[in-house]
């Protein structure tokens, strides 16, 4: 299996317009893919303005933020790509798309690293941010996984959270955890 990294991929449209989202770069060699899965905003953008921003945080509400509507994060200009990125990143990749792997449910954009830029120091693991980064996959799951799965999960990264979250991981765990409540009740 290849290494992934969960990142916030940024991305334009022609007209400039921002996307964010949470998206697993997989490394190959060394470039990153990026795979979504169609429909995709990213994938439209990436096929129309052929550059990426990958930006690395530990701030976790962004990934849950995403999952839940929230994709208002500030962003900054970056150096070599017409494409911003966040502007809270820890460090931040500037990609290139140099190959297009069409595929009908989810095609690979091999993309090429032009810069990896660090902004602020990395302090440290914290269980509760794995634990909402789980929680972020299982939300982007809720229509394909059953009831049964997803309650069995996040019961088990509740016990996390109550023991290691600090207000960034509970803000972001009860907008994901209001999420899977409203989908049941729907
Ligand atoms: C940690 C994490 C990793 C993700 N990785 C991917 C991915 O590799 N491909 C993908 O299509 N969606 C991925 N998702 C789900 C997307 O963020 C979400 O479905 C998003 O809306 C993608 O669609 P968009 O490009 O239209 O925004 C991931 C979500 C999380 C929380």
């Amino acid at each position: 299996m290849p290494l992934i990294r969960e990142t916030i991929v940024t991305t334009v449209d022609r007209a400039g317009r921002i996307h964010i989202a949470p998206i697993g770069l997989i490394a190959e060699d060394d470039d990153w893919i990026i795979a979504p899965f169609r429909p995709s905003t990213t994938l439209d953008n990436l096929l129309a303005v052929p550059f990426a921003t990958a930006s690395h945080t530990d701030d976790v509400r962004v990934f849950a933020g995403c999952l839940t509507g929230r994709h208002d994060w500030p962003t900054v200009a970056s150096d070599e790509v017409p494409v911003p990125r966040l502007a809270g990143a820890l460090s931040h990749a500037e990609l290139a798309v140099t190959e297009v792997r069409d595929d009908p449910q989810r095609p690979k954009l091999r993309c090429r690293l032009l810069r990896l830029i660090t902004h602020a120091p990395f302090q440290g693991f914290n269980r509760a941010q794995a634990a909402v980064l789980e929680a972020a996959i299982l939300v982007s799951r809720l229509q394909l996984l059953p009831r049964e799965t997803i309650e069995r999960d996040l019961g088990y990264l509740h016990t996390t959270i109550d023991k290691t979250a600090g207000p960034r991981e509970l803000e972001a765990w009860n907008w994901l955890a209001d999420k899977v409540r409203a989908h049941f009740q729907s």
